[in-house]
């Protein structure tokens, strides 16, 4: 098992290109299903979650080949319809195979997430959703098998802007004669570029980035060449490691429109910040202490909770967080704890007391972007740090460590 050793405190400088983003890559790549016609996507990152999702694809008959600047794939044929416990289990994003099947065969059988690291995180949104166009559901020994004969457009009003339900529901729905409209639907660029990416393919989606989301039934599509939005989420998880070490350093790939919230927190907080079409420049600054709640696009994303609090451990003075998107997402803060942070917990919320000089420690990944806070603390942490189980950043972070090395800090990958 690999494990970082981080020299710290560091000083970063120079350029990082963010790569192509995963949360974006990982509904195209299910949507590959719903097509017999050839498919091109230009770099796609090589990420452990893009990997299962290839395998998934190969599972059900996908195939795939890598050229020298696209993947291509070919869905003409699909021998399966089963997403097998083995894959589901270590990647929940698997559920998005469900909406493409039914879409192109009729029939699904998909594993049940489970649960994972951060919470619970059901799948009734997506079911009840799919239930409304005419799906049938039997739950039985852990999987859900589901067959649609005649699916009918109607309205569906999200109980929460689930941004995988939200998908799942836009791929489901795109051969459906007539008007599919989905209520409540999450916002996220993501979500846009999904639809970017089937109406390219000949779908017709309108509203995507909006609350409601209309779809109307094509009845064919044709070949495609696309290439999905930089990770904005990758984008700032580099920013803040600038802000936190104190450096010049240069983030392009991604529209920072995308982050535009959270570019916008920085600010209140001091950040001295260019943003251009596709970067954003950080100089040094001096930051003040923040609240922020996490809510959905457009609000403060989840998935930079952590990092923010790694963030906030460098900022004297009190800072405040409050998580509302998943019940169980401060697994880094015992961790951030060991390496000196202070930072008390009640309920959803956290109250960081920064400013305080972190040391070195030995600390545990727990989930993706948990690990990605605990690297950011290790930058600015006296000594060496010690990051184990690191293959959770390895589902989210394209090389990570050589993007970091390249901005001039000290981060070793050695297997344990
Ligand atoms: C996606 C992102 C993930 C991000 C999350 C929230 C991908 C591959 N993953 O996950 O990185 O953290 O959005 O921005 O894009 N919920 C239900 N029932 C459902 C569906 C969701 O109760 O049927 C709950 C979840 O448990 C969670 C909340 O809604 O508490 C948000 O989930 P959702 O928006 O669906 O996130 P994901 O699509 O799983």
């Amino acid at each position: 098992m690999d494990k970082l050793l981080i020299e710290g405190p560091t000083n970063l400088n120079g350029t990082v290109k963010v790569s192509r983003a995963k949360n974006a890559y990982l509904p195209i790549l299910a949507a590959v299903l719903v097509s017999d016609k050839p498919i091109k996507l230009k770099n796609l990152p090589d990420l452990r979650d893009i990997r299962t999702m290839l395998r998934l694809l190969q599972n059900l008959g996908v195939k795939i080949d890598d050229h020298e600047d696209h993947t291509s794939f070919d869905a003409s044929q699909l021998t399966g319809h089963e997403a097998t416990y083995e894959l589901v289990k270590t990647m929940r994003a698997s559920i998005f195979v469900l909406g493409p099947l039914l879409a192109r065969l009729g029939k699904a059988k998909v594993s049940l997430p489970g649960g994972c690291a951060i919470g619970t995180r059901p799948i009734d949104i997506h079911l009840k959703n799919l239930e409304k166009l005419g799906v049938e559901f039997e739950i039985s020994s852990g999987y859900v098998e589901s067959k649609s004969s005649n699916l009918k457009a109607c309205h569906l009003p999200l109980s929460f802007p689930s941004v995988g339900a939200t998908e799942n529901l836009m791929m489901a729905s795109i051969f459906i004669d007539g008007e599919t409209i989905i209520e409540n639907a999450a916002r996220e660029p993501e979500i846009s570029d999904l639809a970017d990416f089937l109406n390219a393919m000949g779908a017709s989606i309108n509203g995507a980035g909006t609350s409601k989301i209309t779809i109307t039934g094509v009845k064919e599509l044709n070949a495609v060449e696309y290439e999905a939005i930089g990770d904005r989420i990758e984008a700032a998880t580099y920013i803040f490691g600038a802000l936190m070490t104190e450096s010049e350093v240069k983030v392009e790939g991604m529209n920072p429109k995308h982050i535009g919230f959270v570019l916008d927190t920085l600010k209140d907080m001091g950040a001295n910040l260019e943003i251009g079409e596709d970067f954003v420049l950080v100089r040094r600054s001096k930051l003040k202490p923040v609240k922020i709640k996490t809510a959905p696009y457009p609000g403060f994303p989840t998935d930079l909770q952590a990092q923010m609090m790694a963030l906030m451990t460098k900022i004297p003075g009190n800072s405040y967080i409050e998580e509302n998107i998943f019940e169980n997402r401060f697994m880094h803060v015992p961790e951030l704890v060991r390496l000196g942070a202070k930072i008390n917990l009640s309920g959803n919320s956290a109250f960081v007391e920064g400013g305080r000089p972190l040391k070195a420690a030995p600390v545990m990944c727990t989930d993706l972007r948990a690990s990605a806070a605990l690297v950011l603390a290790a930058l600015v942490s006296e000594g060496e740090t010690e990051v184990r189980r690191v293959y959770h950043l390895d589902r989210g972070y394209e090389k990570l460590d050589q993007k970091l090395n390249s901005l001039g800090a000290k981060v070793k990958k050695v297997n344990e």
